[in-house]
C-alpha cells in the first residue's frame, strides 16, 4: 500500500481538490506507478486529518478523469499500464499531406445559439480596466505583428490556468492562441491532413455546425455513436477522433471512466490522435468537472477551449494544446494564414487571468447558471413530466428528449417564439434516434422559467400524449 505523503494546506479550503491534485501530480510524475494501490479512504482521511467523505470526492475525480480505478474487492488504485497511457509516451502522430477541400453545405441558422452565455454578464467594467491597463502599461512594439502562437503572457498565464483548473498537462510552449475551439480545430486539421486524408471519427449525435467546418479542413468524417457513457470507444475506426468528454454536445453526456480508459487504450494501441474539444467544461454544478482527457494522455491529446462560453463568443478568443512538435506546426501555419490573433485582447486576457478576474467571473456565473438550469428543470417536471431532461448537470444547454411523436421542429419553433433559444437534434444524427431538443438556458432568468414552459405545453397540448 504507498504512503502517499500528502501534504494539504487547510486554510486554502477545497481539500477533495488539492488531495485529488496532489495525487494526479504524483501520478503523472511517475512517484505513483501504475497499478500501484492506493490506502483505503478511512485510513487515508485518519493520516490527513480530514473526513472521509473528503477522500472519497478526491478519489472519485481521478477514477473519472481515468488516473485511478475503483473495483470492489482489490479496492483503489493507479490505472495499470494497458489500460491507461498516462504513463506510455510514444512520439506524437506524423503530420502528412493535404487534401483538395469539398464544398460543404451551410449550417442552417436558429436564431442565437443555446450554447451561447449570458452576454448582459458579459464583466464591461473589469474588461474595460483590463484593457486600459494594457493600453497604459504595454510597449508601442508590443502592436506590431505578433508571434502567430500568441502572445507569451498570455500563453503563461493560460498553461497554470489549465493545470489549476482543468488539470491538463501543458506549459506555454504546448498553447497556440486562436479564434476560438473553431478555429482550434480548422488549424489542427489542417496540420494533420497535410501529408495524408484524414478519417476523422466524430460522436453521433454531433455539433452540426462543425461538420461544414470539419470538412473544409479537409476531414472525412466517421460517424461513432454515443449513448449514456458516451462516445461508443468499441465502434471507433480510423486512427483520429474528436470527442467532447467533459459534457457531450448535445446530449449532455460526461464520458464515463471506463470508456475514458478504453478510449486511452485505442489512443495507445496506434499511432492515433485524440481532438478534445472542452468548449463548455467549466461549467459542471453538481461537482468539479472531470479533468480534461489531455492531461492524462498529453503526447496523445490536442485540447481546443476557448473564453466564448465564460466570456463571450465575439471575443474570438481560445488555445490549442498540443504535443510541443505539433504546437509548433500549428503557430507555423497559423503565421501562414493569417499572421495570428489581435494582440491587446490577449493581454487584456493575461491580465484578467492573472488578477483574479476570470476566477470570479466564473464563480458567479456558475451559481446564476445553475440556478437557471434548476428552475428550467423544476419547471419541465412539473409542467411537461414525459419530457425528459438527460445528461449531466452541466453546461449552457439542456438535452430534452421528447415523448415519441412529437416534431422537434415544432418544439423549436415554439420555443423560438417565446424567447427561449432552442434547436432540433435531429439534423445533428446521422442514425436514427428519439425525438428531443437542445435549449439554451443561460439567457432564460429563473423567473421566466416556468412561463416559457407552460408556454410550450399549452402550444403542444394537441401533441401530449398521455
Ligand atoms: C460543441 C461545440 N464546440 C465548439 C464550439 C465553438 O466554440 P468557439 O466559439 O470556441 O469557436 C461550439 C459553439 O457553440 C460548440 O457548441
Amino acid at each position: 500500500m504507498a504512503d502517499l505523503h500528502i501534504q494539504i494546506n487547510r486554510e486554502e479550503g477545497g481539500i477533495a481538490g488539492q488531495i485529488a491534485s496532489k495525487l494526479r501530480d504524483s501520478i503523472r510524475g511517475g512517484r505513483l506507478a501504475p497499478g500501484t494501490r492506493l490506502p483505503a479512504t478511512r485510513d487515508l482521511a485518519l493520516d490527513l486529518q480530514v473526513s472521509r467523505g473528503v477522500v472519497v470526492e478526491a478519489y472519485e475525480q481521478l477514477v473519472a478523469e481515468g488516473f485511478l480505478v475503483s473495483r470492489v474487492g482489490v479496492g483503489t488504485q493507479v490505472t495499470p499500464k494497458n489500460t491507461a497511457g498516462a504513463t506510455r509516451r510514444p512520439k506524437a502522430a506524423a503530420p502528412v499531406r493535404a487534401r483538395p477541400v469539398r464544398r460543404a453545405p451551410s449550417a442552417p441558422y436558429y436564431g442565437y445559439r443555446p450554447t451561447s452565455p449570458d452576454l448582459g454578464h458579459f464583466p464591461r467594467e473589469r474588461w474595460l480596466a483590463a484593457v486600459r491597463h494594457v493600453l497604459t502599461t504595454m510597449p508601442s512594439d508590443a502592436l506590431d505583428y505578433g508571434d502567430p502562437g500568441g502572445v507569451s503572457e498570455l500563453r503563461e498565464e493560460l498553461a497554470g490556468y489549465l493545470r489549476r483548473v482543468r488539470a491538463a498537462d501543458v506549459r506555454p510552449e504546448n498553447l497556440v492562441i486562436v479564434g476560438g475551439v473553431a478555429q482550434g480545430l480548422s488549424l489542427v486539421l489542417h496540420v494533420l491532413s497535410q501529408d495524408r486524408p484524414l478519417r476523422l471519427a466524430v460522436e453521433d449525435p454531433t455539433s452540426h455546425r462543425q461538420v461544414p467546418l470539419l470538412r473544409r479542413a479537409g476531414a472525412h468524417l466517421v460517424p461513432v455513436p454515443v449513448d449514456e457513457e458516451g462516445l461508443d470507444v468499441r465502434r471507433l475506426s480510423g486512427d483520429t477522433v474528436l470527442v467532447t468528454p467533459a459534457h457531450q454536445y448535445p446530449t449532455g453526456v460526461v464520458l464515463s471512466p471506463s470508456r475514458r480508459a478504453a478510449l486511452m487504450e485505442w489512443a495507445y494501441a496506434g499511432d492515433r490522435v485524440i481532438l478534445e474539444d472542452d468548449y463548455d467544461a467549466e461549467f459542471r454544478f453538481d461537482r468539479d468537472p472531470v479533468g480534461c482527457l489531455q492531461g492524462l494522455a498529453p503526447d496523445r491529446v490536442i485540447l481546443s477551449g476557448s473564453v466564448s462560453k465564460a466570456l463571450a463568443p465575439g471575443l474570438r478568443l481560445g488555445w490549442v494544446a498540443a504535443p510541443a512538435d505539433l504546437a509548433e506546426a500549428i503557430r507555423r501555419a497559423r503565421g501562414e494564414l493569417d499572421l495570428g490573433s489581435p494582440v491587446i485582447e490577449q493581454y487584456a486576457l493575461a491580465h484578467f487571468l492573472r488578477t483574479g478576474g476570470y476566477d470570479r467571473h466564473l464563480r458567479r456565473m456558475r451559481r446564476e447558471y445553475r440556478r437557471r438550469r434548476d428552475a428550467l428543470v423544476t419547471a419541465l417536471a412539473e409542467e411537461l413530466p414525459k419530457v425528459q431532461v438527460r445528461g449531466i448537470e452541466a453546461g449552457l444547454h439542456a438535452y430534452l428528449e421528447l415523448p415519441e411523436g412529437w416534431d422537434e421542429q415544432e418544439v423549436v419553433r415554439i420555443a423560438l417564439s417565446l424567447g427561449v433559444s432552442a434547436e432540433p437534434v435531429g439534423p445533428m444524427r446521422t442514425s436514427p434516434g428519439p425525438p428531443a431538443v437542445v435549449v439554451g438556458f443561460a439567457r432564460l432568468p429563473t423567473y421566466k422559467a416556468a412561463e416559457a414552459v407552460r408556454g410550450l405545453k399549452v402550444r403542444m397540448s394537441g401533441q401530449i400524449i398521455d
